[in-house]
């Protein structure tokens, strides 16, 4: 995500994609801890056995919305990340390995009958886990297509128990400076937030991940749980979450806060409507060599167009 109020460390778009085009001072002091990166595969490895939740996966498969392929490889989806809590490039896999995500607490307030808290373990115990393969398109014109394990996002709505005037929801990722480094940085305006408006939020094909590739989602993708609502660009799937809130007021997230000229609130993914920098016509595949078109909707229209006919004077597609 790159926003007009460049610094050294931002690219313009054509740039954007290739990792390891150069390397950050921070990622270069980081990289020449060479044992931390030389063990740093295993040490994934034993993080997600160690999961109290490892035993839920992998989740039954639910093929409503469509198994599209190829499904990106594991490694690529869990190597090529945004995430920048923990820097601004694509590899900040290794340093997400420093984020705990036990003991884990989401906080519910806002418009609701009643605030309260809930650790992830029981939010895991009371929600019906499953497996959906979905398209995912970043902003930035990557795209991956990868199985999510979790649940839709409406039961956990349901369980928070909005009050009638509710409207939008508004998730927050976790604010922790001693390891997410990049929220020292006071141009950002931390936490990262999201949100949806409440049919949104309803809408059976909005997901909340607490799994991938059939295991406890990796800490660079956002665990122990994060948003997929898969027709919107993909700086809408707030990571890490710990507070989710209900209020009758449209939020504004983080990427509108810092550029609301190129990134809106409602970001639905359409290959017609350009980014103010660049087209957003087609993507690329992690893994792959080619480009492909962009679907309308991230190919999701059948499914969420019905949402926005009653919106046509918002900005929907930026
Ligand atoms: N959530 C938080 N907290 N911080 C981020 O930087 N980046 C967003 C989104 N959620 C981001 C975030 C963007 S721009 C994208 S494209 C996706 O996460 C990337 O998800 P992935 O790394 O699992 O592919």
């Amino acid at each position: 995500m790159l926003i007009r109020r460049r610094r050294g460390w931002e690219l313009g778009e054509n740039r954007a994609t290739p990792e390891g085009l150069y390397l950050r001072r921070r990622e270069l002091v980081s990289a020449m801890g060479l044992g931390a990166a030389a063990f740093a595969l295993p040490v994934v490895a034993s993080a997600q056995d160690k999961d109290p939740s490892a035993r839920l996966y992998p989740a039954k498969r639910n093929d409503r919305y469509g198994v599209p392929t190829p499904m990106t490889d594991e490694k690529r989806a869990t190597t090529y990340n945004n995430f920048y809590e923990f820097g601004t490039d694509k590899s900040i896999w290794r340093d997400a390995q420093k984020l705990e995500v036990r003991p884990w607490t989401i906080k519910v307030g806002g418009m609701v009958e009643k605030p309260f808290e809930i650790g992830i373990d029981d939010l895991l115990a009371k929600m019906p886990l499953e497996e959906r393969v979905y398209r995912h398109r970043c902003v930035e014109t990557w795209s991956m297509i990868v199985p999510w394990s979790g649940f839709a996002m409406r039961s956990l709505v349901e369980l928070c128990k909005p009050t009638g005037s509710a409207k939008f929801v508004v998730m927050k990722t976790l604010s922790r400076p001693s390891v997410m480094r990049e929220q020292r940085d006071l141009l950002y305006p931390w936490p990262y937030t999201e949100g949806l408006a409440m049919d949104e939020a309803m809408h059976d094909l909005t997901f909340i991940a607490t799994g991938l590739y059939g295991k406890p989602i990796h800490k660079q993708n956002g665990a122990p749980l994060r948003l997929v609502a898969p027709w919107k660009y993909g700086f809408k799937n707030v990571k890490s979450i710990v507070s989710i809130d209900f209020t009758d007021k449209r939020p504004v997230s983080f990427w509108e806060k810092l550029q609301s000229s190129e990134y809106g609130f409602w970001a639905n993914v359409n290959p017609q409507v350009p980014h103010p920098r660049w087209s957003q016509a087609t993507e690329k595949p992690l893994g792959s060599d080619q480009r492909i078109p962009t679907l309308l909707y991230n190919g999701y229209a059948e499914f969420v167009a019905g949402l926005y006919t009653d919106r046509k004077a918002e900005k929907l597609f930026m």
